[in-house]
């Protein structure tokens, strides 16, 4: 029997829908929301009112693509959280009409957990190797950094993490302050690669164990910044590149560390990059490279399943199919992950 599985991912700014047959993708839609681009950050409300413009042209998009009809669908995959209530509660609301209606089970997806299986993701014609159990892996998003042994596809063990900013928040803060659009990340990575990542040092925290901090290299470089800018108001658009170049390799530092320090208490080799910072290209090769040295099996998600996408949803919801694991309509959505 075909296993079709329909994903819905809209824990943030992008609605996506996708669909995955017996573990392979099929299709994979992501509406971006622009509506955010004059805000220097993501607003909640307006999210959620693009999710529900955005919903059911992008679902009829994702089976279209995959070639299927409503009719295929052996069962609905959403995210239930993390994510922003109002922007959680448009995907929810409609996976579980559309299981009603449909008459298939509805399955609820931990965003986190999505990012992860996301090294498992490939269309059939080009399968990619993937880890085995257990495996490590570092889980850098907009809102979570952290250190996770996956034991199995579903279960989770988290053995790090921040105490404050996310590695994705220090970069987009970082960003902020030298005044580049949001979401910031993604330019500094391009600006970066133009730059001397030696050029210039910030102070980083020192966190005990496998936890991480990023405030603190946050405020650091704002400082930097203002001191620098009384001597030279163009300093930033004189150096941007170097900037770039030197608060990536700071972040990248700081995970490559604590990673390298997991794979040694763990004894663990099979070593997993996932969620939005996992696109990358500095923190990609650094990864590749501590690979290299220390005789990992590294394994990445292509760019574009490491962002935001509903074929990570899909695939989680495909796993969670064949162990029986299926929800009620009366969940709720979660805003935090330490609510799962
Ligand atoms: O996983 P994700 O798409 O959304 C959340 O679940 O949070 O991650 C978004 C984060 C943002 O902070 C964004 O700036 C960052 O990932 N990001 C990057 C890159 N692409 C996305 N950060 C650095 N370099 C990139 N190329
Ligand atoms: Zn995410």
């Amino acid at each position: 029997m075909n296993i079709t599985i329909l994903g819905i991912e809209s824990s943030c700014d992008d609605t996506s829908a996708a669909v995955i047959e017996n573990g392979y993708m099929l299709s994979n839609k992501i509406a971006n929301q622009q509506v955010h681009k004059d805000f220097g950050g993501v607003v909640p409300e307006l999210a959620s009112r693009a999710h529900q413009q955005n919903i059911i042209p992008v679902v009829d998009a994702a089976l279209k693509e995959a070639g299927k009809s409503l009719k295929d669908i052996n069962a609905i995959a959403y995210t239930r959280g993390p994510g922003l209530m109002g922007a959680l509660l448009v995907g929810s609301s409609f996976a579980k009409g559309l299981s009603l209606s449909l008459q298939v089970p509805l399955i609820d997806v931990n965003h986190l957990l999505a990012h992860i299986l996301s090294v498992f993701l490939s269309r059939k014609e080009t399968q990619v190797p993937v880890p085995a159990f257990p495996f490590l892996c570092l889980l850098v998003s907009g809102g979570h950094t952290q250190l996770v042994v996956m034991k199995d596809h579903l279960t989770m063990e988290i053995i790090g993490q921040t105490i404050d900013d996310a590695a994705g928040e220090a970069f987009d803060k970082c960003a902020k302050v030298m005044g580049l659009p949001y979401p910031g990340g993604p330019l500094i990575d391009r600006y970066a690669k133009q730059g001397n990542p030696e050029r210039f040092a910030f102070s980083k925290a020192v966190i005990k164990d496998l936890d991480f901090s990023f405030s603190g290299l946050k405020t650091s470089f704002l400082y930097f910044l203002r001191d620098r800018l009384k001597e030279d108001p163009d300093f930033i658009s004189g150096h941007t590149d170097d900037l770039c170049a030197s608060i990536q390799k700071a972040i990248i530092d700081s995970l490559t560390r604590k990673l390298l320090q997991a794979a040694k208490k763990t004894g663990i080799k099979e070593i997993a990059l996932a969620g939005g910072v996992s696109a990358n290209s500095g923190l990609r090769d650094a990864v590749k490279q501590l690979g290299k040295k220390h005789q990992w099996n590294v394994y990445i998600p292509e760019i574009q399943y490491a962002t935001d996408n509903a074929a990570m949803i899909a695939i989680t919801g495909y796993y969670k199919f064949i162990n029986h694991q299926f929800s009620s309509q009366h969940l709720t959505p979660l805003v935090r992950s330490d609510h799962f």
